[in-house]
């Protein structure tokens, strides 16, 4: 195999992995991602026929820093760190039977003695997760992160009603983390994307997505509004040390503490009985409430599972049978071009509609050129089209036994389809781009998003009257909305005297939206609700807003470099600042009131850290105590920090806070200052 190929998948494999821990919008199908990591570990092997440079049994410490691209890695900047007692990994997965019962002779090699008792589980398509409980009190819930420390995210899973937070039972042990996974139903999913649609924000691929995505969230209170469910299987580390004998037991066990767990654990003692296990696992599976996408099979003794051992990535003693998902045949009749608001270009494949779990699928993502050159996607092919748990189904690939002689390889315009600019691609970007900032298309997406019910909510200004207003050129940019008089909105098709009366009330009475929804429907890219809220609260005007400068954003909680630089980019086009200085002439509020902007409160101005335990309220009340004070609450120290709030089992904030000298105030100290 060229040592190119191998290149090319790691590059490949690098930018899926971002898109799927990190950014949480995958833009290939977990089957298709799958192929492409086993031909790159069929590469290695054949590099390294014997090995050597897997990590060897037992030894679980031996899983170094080094190691740590093999798992993938979901942490976030602006999380708190915690090591794992005992390394989360991954699981080596085939979607064949012949592999399955290979992974079974493959372990009889490496077990002195020889095992086929299993354990069958369902795989728990959602995201995975460590409790620590101490003394019995959960104290972290921890996401996998790069399998040696993950992001603490407790606080956005406390409100799960079946999480216990204490276990009672004295055979709990000390110490002890419990593996496990956060899902959410598709109910949920469906309730939330159909609020998103209705706010005109982007919408989540599928309840996966969306459940990282949420544990993910920088405000615990966000998280709280979407109902999330765990479900426990697994052992971390355990102090005093493993006394448990099987898997089986320890699933018993897990649920005679009150955790939620898995109905289907089979017992086995052959490999066959294991593969009619997964067979029976994959009628059922429909009927549980979390969502599943294969099953394990585990060794049931931990001893043996031991002996097995790990690689640096997966261990020896467990493989996952994956599912093939729903997928069809259909005719691509069409591959069409969508220019968003940003100028974006997203190839839509137009099918001919088919019958796909459940529903009739005429359209498909095609993501960007690289993909339809990658899978050499032509107009008139047969493609597999799969619906994998995601809304939008994927192109999976083409069905090339069935090519018409005469077709050619899809030639990606040079020109936007909407306004003919000649179309760009940055370097390291997959998409190209239409740069026209006039762009009747981009245009139109601007003002929807504007409009939407996430930005400014204008009532009456949906998708249908803005394509006329754009076309009509009444409406070039944002501002031009509140200039419309009613003899425009008149000549629009469907209007009369009292819908347009209608139309320029609501667009009036945005004038006096609040700040962080003017901010949000700027559009400015990667300033999404949260960070408008920030954003509005931390500068309180658009004069302010606009002179601010990366470090200034920075500094702030949530905000990296990259949305930085993007909020002073946007603020630098001339275009941009005209805009706003025509709204601003228009009346809208571009500020927080004087009055709601907390000037006179006693906190205004003081920046707090919390860390250590708090005993009289948790962490987010006393973060809301503090900003109803006009106060903020800050995750990290820095010379800015007013005060630290330490209380028992605080580490490194108190230390930084001591060599600082920023003033740390006990519990008691702070509560007395808050009553004042
Ligand atoms: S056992 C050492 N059991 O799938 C890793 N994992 O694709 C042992 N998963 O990282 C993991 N259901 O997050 C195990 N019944 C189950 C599972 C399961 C889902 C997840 C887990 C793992 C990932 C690998």
């Amino acid at each position: 195999m060229s040592k190119s190929r191998k290149d090319e998948l790691t590059a490949i494999l690098k930018v899926h992995d971002q898109a799927y821990y990190r950014d949480g919008k995958p833009t290939i199908g977990d089957r298709e991602y799958d192929r492409l990591k086993a031909e790159l570990e069929s590469i290695i092997s054949l590099e390294d026929p014997l090995g050597l440079f897997s990590l060897d049994e037992e030894s679980d410490s031996a899983i170094s820093e080094d190691d740590i691209p093999l798992v993938g890695d979901d942490r976030l900047e602006a999380f708190l760190s915690h090591r794992h007692l005992m390394p989360m990994l991954s699981l080596d997965n085939t979607y064949d039977r012949d592999e399955f019962f290979e992974f079974d002779q493959r372990l009889n090699r490496v077990l002195e003695a020889g095992s086929s008792a299993y354990v069958v589980e369902p795989k728990i398509d959602g995201v995975a997760v460590s409790l620590t409980y101490k003394n019995g009190i959960l104290t972290e819930a921890t996401t996998r992160g790069n399998g040696i420390e993950g992001d603490v995210i407790t606080q956005n899973i406390l409100h799960i009603p079946q999480l216990p937070k204490k276990i009672d039972d004295p055979s709990f042990p000390l110490l002890i983390e419990i593996r496990g996974e956060i899902f959410m139903s598709h109910s949920e999913f469906e309730r939330i994307n159909l609020e998103r649609l209705k706010e005109g924000l982007d919408l989540y691929a599928n309840p996966r997505n969306l459940t990282a995505g949420t544990v993910k969230l920088l405000d615990p209170k966000e998280a709280r509004q979407r109902q999330l469910e765990i479900v426990l299987y697994g052992l971390g580390g355990v102090e005093p040390l493993n006394r448990f004998a099987y898997q089986s037991e320890f699933h018993e066990l897990v649920k005679s503490w009150g955790f939620p767990t898995v109905e289907f654990i089979e017992k086995v003692s052959s490999v066959e009985a294991a593969w009619n296990a997964i067979l029976s696992l994959d009628k059922l599976r429909e009927s549980y409430s979390y969502p599943t996408d294969g099953a394990v099979v585990k060794l049931d003794s931990f001893a043996l599972q031991r002996e097995a051992g790990t690689t640096a990535k997966a261990p020896r003693w467990a493989i996952a049978y994956k599912f093939e998902s729903e997928r069809a045949d259909t005719l691509l009749n069409d591959i069409q071009l969508q220019v968003g608001r940003t100028g974006v270009i997203t190839p839509v494949a137009h099918l001919h509609p088919v019958q796909l779990a459940g529903t009739t699928v005429s359209r498909a993502s095609l993501h960007n050129s690289d993909e339809i050159q990658r899978k050499d996607i032509r107009i008139g092919d047969i493609v597999v089209v799969e619906k994998a748990g995601e809304i939008i189904p994927q192109v999976i690939e083409v069905v090339l036994s069935r090519r018409r002689e005469s077709s050619s390889p899809y030639l990606f315009p040079s020109h936007c389809p909407c306004c003919q600019t000649r179309l760009v691609r940055s370097e390291g970007e997959s998409a190209w781009r239409c740069t026209n900032y006039q762009c009747t298309d981009q245009v139109k997406g601007r003002l929807e998003y504007y409009a939407s019910r996430g930005c400014m909510n204008i009532d009456h200004l949906g998708e249908a009257v803005i394509s006329q207003l754009v076309g009509l050129g009444y409406v070039k940019d944002l501002s031009d909305l509140y200039s419309l008089d009613k003899n425009q909105v008149l000549n629009l098709d469907g209007f009369a005297e009292k819908s347009a009366i209608n139309l320029l009330s609501s667009v009036d009475s945005s004038k006096s939206q609040d700040f962080w929804r003017f901010i949000c429907g700027l559009g400015i890219k990667h300033v999404g609700v949260t960070a408008s809220k920030s954003l509005a609260r931390e500068f309180k005007s658009i004069d302010k807003l606009i002179e601010a400068k990366i470090e200034d954003l920075t500094e702030m909680d949530g905000v990296g470099e990259v949305m930085a630089q993007s909020v002073v980019g946007f603020f630098m086009s001339e275009n941009n600042l005209s805009m706003i200085k025509k709204l601003q002439g228009y009346g809208v509020n571009l500020a927080i009131p004087a009055e709601e902007s907390g000037q006179n409160l006693p906190f205004t101005g003081k920046t707090f850290v919390l860390t250590g335990t708090l005993t009289h309220f948790n962490r987010e009340d006393a973060g809301l105590k503090i900003e109803a004070k006009g106060g903020k609450v800050s995750s990290s120290v820095s010379k800015k920090t007013s005060y630290v709030v330490a209380g028992p089992g605080a580490g490194s904030k108190l230390t930084k806070a001591e060599k600082l000298e920023i003033p740390v105030l006990t519990e008691f100290e702070f509560l007395d200052m808050l009553n004042k």
